[in-house]
């Protein structure tokens, strides 16, 4: 009840601010990297397979996403990332070598239950889950997993579940590589130590607030946006187009910034904000000419950037500058961002953010 929302107006709110201790949580003891940290037998689990396939279902798709860009470019793994309803029913081709990777916060998500089922029906025996409830079906059901410490979730839109995902599959990819030879002890060392700071980071993305409700009062008018990014900020994109969606009801659509050129620059006007995920990576000069494009239509552009780039405010481009550039780990700190925004979006419009119409938080039916 309202007790527990302390000084947050609602439960989403209270997540998104969550965020700092529940990534401290999830990966409190966690020394080093071992694959033991998914349980018995990962070492020989993780020796044995040759590729991953991640099934999942809304916010949880996006966090497989990104992981996709980690596992390959990090673990040299090659890894397919599947929609979970769509792989229950297509006609696949199993494949005894592939690690089944199924993320999902509440582990009785009806349609990933049975895309693991399909899975393993076909054969496939090496299952890992992203959980965040360790008694749930899923986690009983997989061989590995590794058990998300976000805590309960109430709010229908997914925000803490979702970086505590990346958490842990950042951890598969270190626990992978490692496996297969690819982590220096350097490297790893690295690693820990971008992942221990993250905590103090996130608190710092979390101060860009009243910016971000700045932008809010200028959604809260409008009824479609568009949300653009590169490499595992596409896949935050979509979950920026998927969160605004959910509870301001606001058509959202999500590119790779790469694909503006075929098609959706058509619909590009003054009418349509487009918020750009803009960190200060290899992919940032391209990205500057993707807004280019933008702006020659008139759209206006909703930046986020690093705080080490040299994109500035000016007519039609607003700008909010991150606190820190961040690596490989960006997007769990770009996602923030987008989270406010839409929550204060919704504020503005007056929509039930908790409980949107028409979803539940989990979907145990099909
Ligand atoms: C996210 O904001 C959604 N409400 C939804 O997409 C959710 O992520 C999806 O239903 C999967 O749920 P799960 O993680 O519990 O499996």
């Amino acid at each position: 009840g309202a007790a527990d929302l302390g000084p947050y107006r609602h439960y989403m709110q209270k997540e998104i601010f969550e965020q700092p201790r529940a990534i401290a949580d999830t990966l409190e003891g966690v020394e080093g990297i071992t694959p033991e940290l998914f349980g018995d037998g990962a070492y020989s689990t993780f020796k044995a397979i040759d590729n991953v396939l991640i099934l999942a279902c809304g916010t949880s798709y996006y966090s497989g996403c990104v992981a996709k860009y980690w596992i390959e470019a990090i673990a040299k793994v090659p890894c397919q990332v599947e929609i979970a309803s769509e792989y229950r029913y297509r006609e696949s081709v199993p494949n005894p070598s592939t690690l089944i990777v199924t993320i999902t916060q509440s582990g009785e998500t009806a349609d990933t239950l049975a895309a693991l089922r399909h899975a393993q029906s076909l054969g496939m025996t090496h299952t890992l889950t992203i959980c965040n409830v360790s008694t749930s079906a899923m986690v009983r059901e997989c061989k590995h997993a590794y058990v998300t410490r976000a805590g309960a979730e109430i709010g229908v839109a997914s925000t803490k579940a979702f970086t505590t995902q990346l958490a842990g599959l950042f951890l598969l990819t270190l626990a992978l590589a490692q496996t297969k030879g690819r982590l220096s002890d350097a490297e790893e060392a690295a690693h820990i130590k971008a992942m221990r700071h993250l905590p103090a980071a996130l608190q710092a993305v979390l101060a860009l607030e009243p910016q971000v409700m700045a932008w809010a009062q200028e959604f809260a008018s409008k009824e479609n946006a568009l949300f653009l990014g590169r490499g595992t900020h596409y896949p935050i994109a979509l979950e920026g187009a998927l969160k605004l969606k959910e509870i301001t009801y606001i058509h959202a659509e999500a590119y790779a910034a790469g694909e503006l050129k075929h098609g959706p620059l058509a619909l590009v006007t003054s009418a349509m904000p487009v918020v750009t995920v803009a960190p200060n990576d290899q992919l940032l000069e391209k990205l500057k000419s993707n807004m280019q494009e933008v702006r020659a239509r008139g759209g206006v552009l909703y930046v986020l950037a690093d705080g080490d780039t040299k994109i500035e405010s000016s007519e039609g481009i607003n700008v909010i500058r991150m606190p820190e550039h961040y690596g490989v780990l960006s997007p769990i700190l770009h996602v923030v961002p987008l989270q406010l925004l839409s929550y204060h979006t919704a504020c503005a419009r007056g929509t039930d953010v908790d409980k949107p119409r028409n979803l539940a938080k989990s979907v145990t039916v099909e």
